[in-house]
């Protein structure tokens, strides 16, 4: 951290943010494997936030690499910073006042525990969209599945990287087994019951 650099305390709080908008702000943190369902749900549970006038955006793996990460790998060293700067850049978000929805395979345990450890209680919601791999693999939307069994993609998650499971995970769905309507359903419920909504 520089010297040199002080914290300044934003005029307008978080709090005054919850109030004009009337729902507070947190993270959706939807982690699994490539093919999952992430980005699919990530995108439907922003789109039904939206509709309900709710101020929400999607933070998604793919598109951050395109730009802000773009400098980074597959490696374990590289992913840890691509999900530490996601985590810093969620935490604007939610301090904005909005509820985000992120993307991100995110495998390892240590950094997903790195980025709730940035938010207050309540805040980091912890998704887990479970998928026998066979299913995600068969549905490879992108043909990388295929790429990585021929060796043309180093260190893929599920193949030849691992892939760590949540313990705890706020909520869990298996995407195998439910739709995208209930499995948005059943996160809408878990905000409202939180009284974030
Ligand atoms: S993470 O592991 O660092 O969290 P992230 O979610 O940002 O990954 O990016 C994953 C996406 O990058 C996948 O959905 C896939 O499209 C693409 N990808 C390219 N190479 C790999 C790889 N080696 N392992 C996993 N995903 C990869």
């Amino acid at each position: 951290m520089g010297k040199n650099i002080t914290w300044h305390q934003s005029t307008v709080t978080k709090m005054d943010r919850h109030t004009l908008n009337g729902h507070k702000s947190c993270v959706l943190w939807f982690t699994g494997l490539s093919g999952s369902g992430k980005s699919t749900l990530a995108n439907a549970v922003d789109h039904a936030l939206f509709m309900r006038g709710i101020r929400s955006y999607v933070l998604d793996g793919d598109n951050i690499r395109h730009g802000l990460n773009r400098d980074l790998s597959f490696r374990k060293e590289d992913r840890k910073e691509n999900i530490r700067r996601i985590g810093e850049v969620a935490k604007l978000f939610v301090d904005s006042g909005q509820i985000i929805s992120s993307a991100f395979i995110s495998p390892y345990l240590a950094d997903r525990e790195l980025v709730r450890n940035m938010f207050a209680e309540g805040e980091f919601i912890e998704i887990y969209l479970h998928c026998p791999i066979e299913v995600c693999e068969s549905r490879d939307p992108k043909g990388l599945y295929k790429k990585a069994r021929k060796g043309e993609i180093a260190e893929f998650t599920g193949i030849t990287s691992p892939y760590e499971k949540p313990d705890q995970p706020e909520i869990f769905i298996e995407t195998n087994k439910m739709t995208i309507e209930q499995s948005v359903s059943d996160i809408l419920a878990y905000l409202k019951e939180r009284k974030i909504l």
